[in-house]
């Protein structure tokens, strides 16, 4: 078992790190499926593994300096049409996961105030950064504007999602002059297939206007250990405002944080349409039976977030029971993420979307409740 004391969430230092799931897996005798990470249902796709795998024979070697051809090929990903991506390359680098990144954005930005997304919480790595670095932390509701606002789109936990106009309507009305605006769109490519139509990542005008008239400085976040199911692997990515920001951010960066295996990882799996298609098609579908098979055992709890992610947020209504929902499934070997530690959501538990097979396990462990 890992080491923990009495003020600390299992393996997390409670007094100095955040909590997040993911912990309970390595620890559960009679392990089936993990629940309580919101990672594709997918698993890792074949090929991106074998190309990891593959590139363990050269982890006597140093990783390239300039991430590459693995940062041109997520490039290529993002932004498919040809001149594109030439002309927006250069505002893109990756990271040892997205919470490398979000760290250092944090550590770059102007001093002062610090507001989270409009939802009813948020993921909490940006409030940690802020905290850690002296910002004064405003309520999601405060009429005042922040020195940096970030916003995770969708939501994470609470599946919320607001379509470009809306968001750039909350960033026009909570970031000031001269600010950062970080936005989180890891699960922002479980959309759909255009979901590169829908992100903030093809806005390239509105972006530069933003930076040259207000000195608004909008930041696009991706963990990419989600959507591609690798968070052991850590992988991550930004697309800054410019190709200054960029290399602001190269400087700052502990060389060769992205190991040879996640880059290996990273320049195969951008080709994997396949296992794209098979996400877009089938999660939906996955979600609304595990929706509706909750629906029937348990009438008054209630599903949130937008139907295309890859977790559900479940308000069951009463801190006990959600309590006892989060013990049943670890000791069914289904681990799920309680909405107390962090989140501060007693009543709620987060699901990750699977396959139905294991969902069975998860519903019969319910049954006692
Ligand atoms: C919205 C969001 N952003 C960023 C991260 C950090 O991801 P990683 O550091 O694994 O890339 C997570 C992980 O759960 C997340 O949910």
């Amino acid at each position: 078992m890992p080491v923990t004391d009495a003020s600390s969430n299992g393996p997390w230092d409670a007094k100095v790190q955040q909590f997040h799931g993911g912990q309970d897996w390595a620890h559960i005798d009679n392990f089936v499926e993990d629940f309580s990470v919101t990672t594709n249902a997918f698993g890792m796709p074949a090929s991106a593994k074998a190309a990891a795998t593959r590139a363990i024979e050269h982890s006597h070697h140093y990783p390239p300096a300039d991430q590459e051809p693995a940062r041109s090929s997520l490039a290529r990903f993002l932004w498919p049409a040809e001149a594109e991506c030439a002309a927006q390359k250069d505002r893109l680098i990756l990271g040892n996961g997205a919470s490398e990144l979000i760290d250092l954005v944090i550590r770059m930005a102007p001093a002062g105030s610090w507001k989270p997304g409009p939802f009813r919480t948020q993921y909490k790595e940006y409030e940690r950064s802020a905290r850690n670095n002296g910002m004064e932390l405003l309520d999601a509701d405060s009429p005042d504007k922040a020195s940096v606002a970030c916003l995770v789109n969708p939501c994470n936990p609470t599946g919320d999602y607001l379509d470009l106009p809306d968001l750039k309507s909350w960033i026009a009305a909570n970031v000031r002059p001269g600010g950062y605006v970080v936005i989180d769109e890891s699960m922002q490519p479980w959309h759909s297939p255009e979901f590169r139509a829908h992100s903030l990542t093809s806005q390239h005008d509105y972006i530069q206007q933003l930076l040259e008239e207000q000195g608004i400085a909008v930041f696009v976040v991706h963990s990419w250990t989600k959507l591609w199911c690798c968070t052991g692997l850590r992988l991550g990515s930004v697309v800054c405002p410019s190709a200054d920001h960029m290399r602001a951010i190269k400087k700052a960066q502990v060389p060769w944080s992205v190991n040879v295996i996640a880059l290996a990882f990273l320049n195969a799996v951008v080709a994997d349409d396949a296992y794209l298609r098979r996400t877009w098609e089938k999660t939906p579908v996955w979600r609304q039976q595990t929706i509706d098979r909750i629906a029937e055992m348990f009438p008054q709890w209630e599903c949130h977030g937008r139907t295309f992610l890859s977790w559900i947020w479940v308000d069951t209504k009463s801190e006990d029971v959600a309590r006892k929902a989060v013990d049943l499934a670890r000791a069914a070997g289904v681990p799920v993420r309680s909405g107390l530690p962090g989140y501060n959501h007693p009543t709620f538990v987060r699901l990750a979307v699977r396959e139905p097979e294991k969902v069975g396990v998860l519903i019969d462990a319910w049954k006692n409740l």
